[in-house]
């Protein structure tokens, strides 16, 4: 089975933007090390990054006519961007966020895309990206 992770706005600067709060590994890094725990795990990883709203929508409209699963970091959009919740109920997904947003400032704590959402992972740091590609590999809908 193939994962799709979409990462949003400023997660392609990971390990240089503010790494008291989102750790020093590159993005790079991070989507060479999702692609071997999904090897591991028998799922087909790939990984991407855009800071273009619409390019986002565009994937997300890829995964829902291939019927891919999504593990979703939206950034800053989860926050308010209703056309990114709109394209992201076309697929399953699960919500990741590397910092725990709650502990942080009030509009962090407001997500657009959580309603929809399989299950919601937020402040496990990178560990809870592969906490959501196990998740969705199980096959299980937690909604259900
Ligand atoms: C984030 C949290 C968002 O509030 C922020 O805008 C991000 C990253 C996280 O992974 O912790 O860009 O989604």
């Amino acid at each position: 089975m193939k994962v799709l992770v979409l990462n949003g706005p400023n997660l392609g600067r990971l390990g240089r933007r503010q790494p008291e709060i989102y750790g020093a590994t590159s993005h790079d890094q991070l989507a060479a090390r999702l692609v071997d725990f999904g090897s591991r795990i028998g799922v087909d990883v790939e990984v991407r990054q855009s800071d273009h709203e619409g390019v986002f929508i565009e994937w997300l409209h890829e995964a829902a006519d291939a019927g891919w699963p999504c593990v979703i970091n939206a950034g800053a959009w989860t926050h308010y961007s209703h056309a990114i919740a709109d394209a992201a109920a076309l697929v399953t997904y699960v919500e990741v966020h590397i910092s725990n947003v709650y502990a942080r400032e009030g509009f962090r704590h407001v997500s657009v895309l959580s309603a929809k959402a399989v299950g919601v992972i937020v402040g496990c740091g990178l560990d809870g990206y592969e906490y959501a590609i196990s998740h969705l590999a199980r096959g299980v809908d937690s909604r259900a």
